[in-house]
């Protein structure tokens, strides 16, 4: 099994190209079910997730070829199953993504559900609610949810008990070939949610209201072909930063939008961080400096993101002072502070979702583990931060999320090795 070997101690200094948005690429696969016309993705990352995503397209049975550009090509017009096997969803909850589509095009679709999870329940109650609002008969019998509506979805107004990314997604996909207009309330607002509409409306579907509370989708009866380029991937480009803070070094990313990462930069910037921002691009330059310790909330978009909450904690890990890092969204999501303690951080947990990190002067290296995926990406930032060397199990998690993170973390001058 791979591992990262990684010996800190250097400060991150350089440019770096952020690549494309992996929840952005995954509900976007999902979503070229809607068609039996071919779309052309362009700039989805090279990602073990997408790769999961596109081994389920092609057991649906559609054909999928990636090109010469690196572009993923979708078409959907046979499918020989409306069914998503446990094997595929359980290593990938964005599998249960192709439940919209499939009932929405074909009448039916039996989705495995996602079960436990590492970073807690993570329920699909709200899909479910949602998907039978639009008139779909579902029953959960033998670990599958088995979705059926075979004279197609009507439109209707959905209110969402909670701000479900995936939720949102799954629905707003459904909408699209639904007969008549479906309003979806307290919808999630993520950046993310805003590329699947855009992508839906380049394929012909009237999505309007993405990247507010309420989104309108009037059903067409059928969705065309197209092309599409895929969001720059802002936890990807947050992470990069972080290590840059964490590690007093200035780096430049380009390709990617900052105006999707307000609140992350804006923390960076009170941890002492000298943040520009240009229309692509985003510098980050410490001047030497040690990070001050920032306290950290996670909430729903435009809120701080959960997927950056373990990152910050790293850096809050060797920060001047001490701050309080609340998780708000998952209910298990602490499970990186075991592991950041073995490199002698001073963090306390306060029950599930409340941690108090005391920063200390410096980290040093211990064998780790990686527990998830945003936790293992903090547990690198740590390392490249500890005195010694450091080396990381059970990378296939960050494998998920960071396209050839140890490529691009040489790139920026870290002593990173993938070993084996
Ligand atoms: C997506 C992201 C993930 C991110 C999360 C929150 C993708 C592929 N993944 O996950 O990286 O951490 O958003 O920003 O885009 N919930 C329910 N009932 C539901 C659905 C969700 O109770 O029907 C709860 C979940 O258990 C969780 C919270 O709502 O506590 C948020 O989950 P959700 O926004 O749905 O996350 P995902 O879409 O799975």
């Amino acid at each position: 099994m791979d591992k990262l070997s990684i010996t800190g101690g250097r400060a991150l200094s350089g440019r770096l190209r952020v690549s494309g948005a992996k929840n952005s690429a995954l509900p976007i696969l999902a979503g070229t079910l809607l068609t039996d016309e071919p779309v052309i993705i362009a700039n989805a990352p090279h990602l073990h997730d997408v790769t999961t995503m596109i081994e389920l397209l092609g057991t649906l049975g559609a054909d999928v070829v990636i090109d010469e550009k690196l572009n993923v090509e979708v078409c959907a017009a046979q499918l020989v199953s409306h069914t998503a096997p446990y094997e595929l969803v359980k290593t990938m909850r964005a599998s249960f993504l192709v439940l919209g589509p499939l009932v929405a095009k074909f009448g039916e679709a039996q989705v495995s559900l996602p079960g436990g999870c590492a970073i807690g329940s993570r329920p699909v109650d709200q899909h479910i609610k949602g998907l039978q609002v639009l008139g779909a008969d579902v029953l959960v019998e033998d670990g599958y949810v088995k979705a059926s509506a075979p004279d197609g979805l009507v439109g209707g107004d959905v209110y969402m008990d909670l701000v479900t990314v995936g939720g949102t997604e799954n629905l707003m996909m459904a909408a699209s070939l639904a007969k008549g207009t479906t309003r979806l309330q307290n919808c999630a607002r993520e950046p993310e949610v805003v590329d699947l509409g855009n992508f839906l409306n380049t394929l012909g579907a009237k999505v309007s209201g993405h990247g507010t509370s309420t989104i309108e989708i009037e059903g067409v009866e059928r969705l065309h072909g197209g092309q599409h380029r895929i969001m720059a991937d802002r936890v990807e480009a947050g992470t990069y930063l972080i290590a840059a803070a964490a590690t007093r070094g200035s780096v430049k990313l380009v390709d990617v939008e900052p105006d999707t990462l307000g609140a992350v930069l804006e923390k960076l910037q009170q941890a002492g961080a000298d943040v520009q921002t240009g229309d692509d691009w985003i510098s980050l330059d410490m001047h030497g400096q040690r990070p001050r310790a920032v306290d950290v909330e996670t909430s729903p978009y435009p809120g701080f993101p959960t997927d950056m909450q373990a990152q910050f904690m790293a850096m809050n890990t060797i920060a001047e002072g001490t701050a309080s890092i609340r998780e708000n969204i998952f209910e298990n999501r602490f499970m990186h502070v075991q592991e950041m303690n073995r490199l002698g951080a001073d963090i306390e947990l306060h029950g599930h979702s409340m941690a108090v990190v005391h920063g200390v002067e410096e980290l040093h290296a211990a064998p780790v583990m990686a527990t998830d995926l945003r936790a293992s990406s903090s547990l690198v930032i740590a390392a490249l931060v500890a005195d010694g060397n450091t080396v990381i199990d059970r990378i296939y998690h960050i494998d998920r999320g960071y396209e050839t993170i140890e490529e691009k973390l040489q790139q920026l001058g870290g002593a990173v090795a993938r070993i084996s």
